[in-house]
């Protein structure tokens, strides 16, 4: 039953549908084979712990969201003057002042405004919903993206954190459509959990990882069940799930609970760790380029983080499929 909180799109709203996609990772990949040979950890902890194998550091969040930004561009077949605003998702933004946004926005050369949006790790949903909301209001064409460089706020030196955190970049374009793909969302906060994963102006990240995961699997598998339930979908109907990239285990435990299987969940974090807002773009791309959506599949997004923060949104692929699976 959807709520006023967790609503279905009411007909004849205007809606948006992705026609474009892009990604951007740094070059220097860090192994679990790097932290083993300079903190009291392993491989074999790592990822029996985490499922991470690697992740990617370096560059700046701009530049990773540029990189990203101008792919899924290129791909929609739109320049700078076709974009009316630009919403970047992040955590990790390059300065203090101004927005990352305005970086991205200038250097893409796009007329319209831009805003950075933190929701930590559910930044990328809740701006995927904000962009509905603009559309709906009567914008053409939004940039979406999720960037982050956390390896820049995080200790390398701390086994706790080191090991988890990595960055990236993914950006998608989302044009007003009669076809719109958002059948309905949730999100969430519960500030009371704010100190289980925090960052100061400029310090390090400090997580109590046990907490963080305890909630995360309650927060995604509450929100995923909203979004399912007001979009009048259950898990059967669901053909992919893209879940926040930050835990193998917290990922398979919230599945299970919702009885969906591994073969539906698109995973990328044993080759990119969790890159916070950019983790669910770089898993929908990834599953997209790999031809497991087809038109008119039922995809769930759900994340989670600090905040604690959740979101979670089920969408009907309307949008643009690689060659692969036309
Ligand atoms: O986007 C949201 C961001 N954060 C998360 O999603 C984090 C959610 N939490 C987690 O993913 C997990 O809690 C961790 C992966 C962070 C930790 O896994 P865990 O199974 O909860 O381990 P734990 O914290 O209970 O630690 C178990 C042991 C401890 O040692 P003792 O006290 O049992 O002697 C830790 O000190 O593992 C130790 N430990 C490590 N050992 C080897 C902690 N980090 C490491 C490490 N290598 N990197």
């Amino acid at each position: 039953m959807s709520t006023e909180r967790t609503p279905a799109i009411p007909a004849g709203v205007r809606g948006a549908t992705i026609t474009g996609w892009g990604t951007a990772l740094p070059d220097n990949v860090v192994t679990n084979a790097d932290f083993e040979a300079r903190l009291d950890t392993s491989d074999e902890w790592i990822t029996e712990r985490t499922g991470i194998k690697e992740r990617r550091h370096g560059g700046s969040t701009a530049g990773l969201a540029i990189e990203a930004g101008r792919a899924a561009m290129e791909m929609a077949g739109v320049t700078g003057d076709d974009i009316d605003f630009v919403i970047l998702a992040t955590t990790s933004p390059d300065y203090q002042i101004p927005s990352t946004a305005s970086e991205v926005q200038h250097e893409l050369g796009i007329a319209g405004g831009a805003v950075d949006l933190n929701a930590a790790c559910s930044g990328f949903v809740y701006g995927l919903v904000h962009a509905h909301g603009l559309i709906a209001m009567g914008l053409d064409r939004i940039l979406l993206v999720g960037a982050e460089t956390l390896s820049r706020i995080t200790d390398q030196d701390d086994r706790n954190t080191a090991i988890l955190f990595g960055d990236g970049a993914g950006a998608v374009v989302l044009e007003a459509s009669d076809e719109g793909q958002l059948l309905a969302f949730d999100m969430g906060s519960d500030g009371s959990a704010r100190k289980f994963l925090d960052a100061p102006i400029g310090g390090y990240m400090q997580m109590v990882g046990k907490e963080v995961f305890r909630k995360a699997v309650t927060v995604m598998v509450d929100s995923a069940r909203a979004s399912m339930a007001a979009a009048g979908v259950t898990a059967d109907d669901i053909a992919l799930v893209v879940p926040h990239q930050a835990n193998i285990r917290i990922i398979e435990a919230a599945c299970s609970r919702l009885e969906i299987g591994s073969e539906k969940v698109s995973t990328v974090l044993h080759a990119t760790g969790n890159t916070s807002s950019a983790s669910i773009p770089l898993a929908l791309v990834d599953a997209l380029e790999g031809g497991r959506v087809s038109p008119g599949d039922l995809v769930l997004l759900v994340g989670f983080g600090a905040g604690m923060s959740w979101a979670s949104a089920v969408v009907r692929w309307t949008g643009h499929l690689p060659e692969v699976v036309r």
